[in-house]
């Protein structure tokens, strides 16, 4: 059942490009340019007329959110905010008949998730699911949805799940911003050709294992970690954040990079490896400029680069190569590495990784 792999987590991690194909497969029609979804073409006018987006989720799911509000906000110029499930549930929150919420959840079992989305309804808001299982209490609990066609998710810690959301997220920001007129025709085809090629970029990845395999060997014993990112990628340093946690059991923060010199700036030292994404797109010079903040302090720099990087090879202790793509998609590349990271320390550490104590697949209480 584990398909030859050791564990399932190692299993979910290697299906992604399979995962990621299913899941935009008859959506994502890049001859026709086109992407069909029928609970958002359903429901059209409630997107395009939204005052805003809400997403609500938990854990690894409420990190894709926040990957979606970069990409809603980006392609379709709506306002989108991110809330913890639990926090919006309990903090009597401004809902209008005029806002779209989204819900995410691997699960659709999630007991916050479950219950801001009967809030949300309760408001006359209407409610878009974003689930990995068929069927379930969210799935039936909202008015329309998209499945995340990822399979079965049996490791504790999200990892298809994740890229399957981001996929998603991805496509109903095009199709939006193809139907609002915020994102001219060429770019649309560009980013469906750009996607399709995202499970061979994800494929290609997953071979640097030996190399991810070693910067574990060397920092398994790390006490404290700090995962950086700006921009699209910030979500994906708290999702590395998380992994290490879930899983090893090392403590780990993910901040966005410039929030360093606020506080965790304090924290570095010879001893604390610092994981930074620093992509050639976007915000690639300031990125640039924080490394070269932790390499002053002597904190130890493993980053995470596109294919071809010359300044940030120069000055960090280990990189890791991305293939290149749209800065919007890079946070499907550049989350496998930690993926991989994490499961591996798990693995040297010997730590039960598909069920790590304490944790539960899905948490069906608050
Ligand atoms: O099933 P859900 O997506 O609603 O679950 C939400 C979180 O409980 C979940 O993502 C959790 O954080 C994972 N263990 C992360 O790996």
């Amino acid at each position: 059942e584990k398909g030859g792999y050791e564990h399932f987590m190692l299993k979910e991690i290697h299906e992604q490009p399979k995962a990621i194909i299913d899941t935009y497969r008859g959506r994502m029609l890049p001859d026709e340019g086109i992407i069909r979804m029928a609970g958002v073409d359903n429901n059209m006018e409630r997107f395009l007329n939204a005052d805003r987006i809400i997403i609500v989720a938990c854990g690894t799911s409420w990190h894709a959110g926040l990957v979606g509000e970069y990409l809603l906000e980006d392609m379709t110029r709506i306002p989108v905010e991110v809330e913890y499930a639990s926090e919006f549930r309990y903090r009597n929150p401004i809902i209008t008949p005029k806002d779209v919420v989204i819900a995410i959840s691997q699960s659709g079992e999630t007991a916050d998730t479950l219950a801001a989305i009967k809030l949300a309804k309760s408001k006359g808001a209407f409610v878009f699911g974003v689930c990995n299982v068929v069927g379930s209490s969210i799935a039936r609990e909202t008015h329309a949805g998209a499945y995340t066609h990822a399979g079965p998710e049996i490791g504790v810690a999200s990892t298809k799940a994740f890229t399957t959301q981001i996929t998603i997220l991805s496509l109903i920001s095009l199709k939006l911003a193809k139907a609002k007129g915020t994102l001219s025709n060429s770019a649309f085809h560009m980013y469906l050709q750009k996607m399709q090629l995202i499970p061979e970029k994800v494929q290609k990845l997953l071979e640097i294992d030996e190399k991810v395999k070693e910067i574990a060997s060397i920092y398994k014993d790390a006490k404290n970690c700090l995962y950086l990112g700006r921009g699209f990628n910030f979500p994906v340093a708290l999702e590395g954040a998380l992994k290490l946690k879930e899983i090893s059991y090392i403590h780990a923060e993910g901040y966005p990079a410039a929030e360093m010199k606020h506080g965790p700036i304090a924290l570095i030292d010879e001893n604390m490896p610092i994981f930074v994404i620093a992509t050639n797109k976007g915000h690639y010079e300031k990125v640039v400029s924080n490394i070269q903040e932790i390499k002053s302090r002597a904190g130890k720099i493993i980053a995470v680069v596109t294919e071809g990087d010359v300044t940030v090879k120069e000055i960090a202790d280990h990189v890791i190569e991305i293939p290149d793509t749209e800065e919007a998609l890079t946070p499907l590349l550049t989350t496998i590495p930690f993926q991989l990271l994490s499961y591996h320390i798990a693995v040297m550490l010997d730590k039960n990784v598909d069920q790590p104590r304490n944790l539960a697949k899905s948490v069906t209480v608050e």
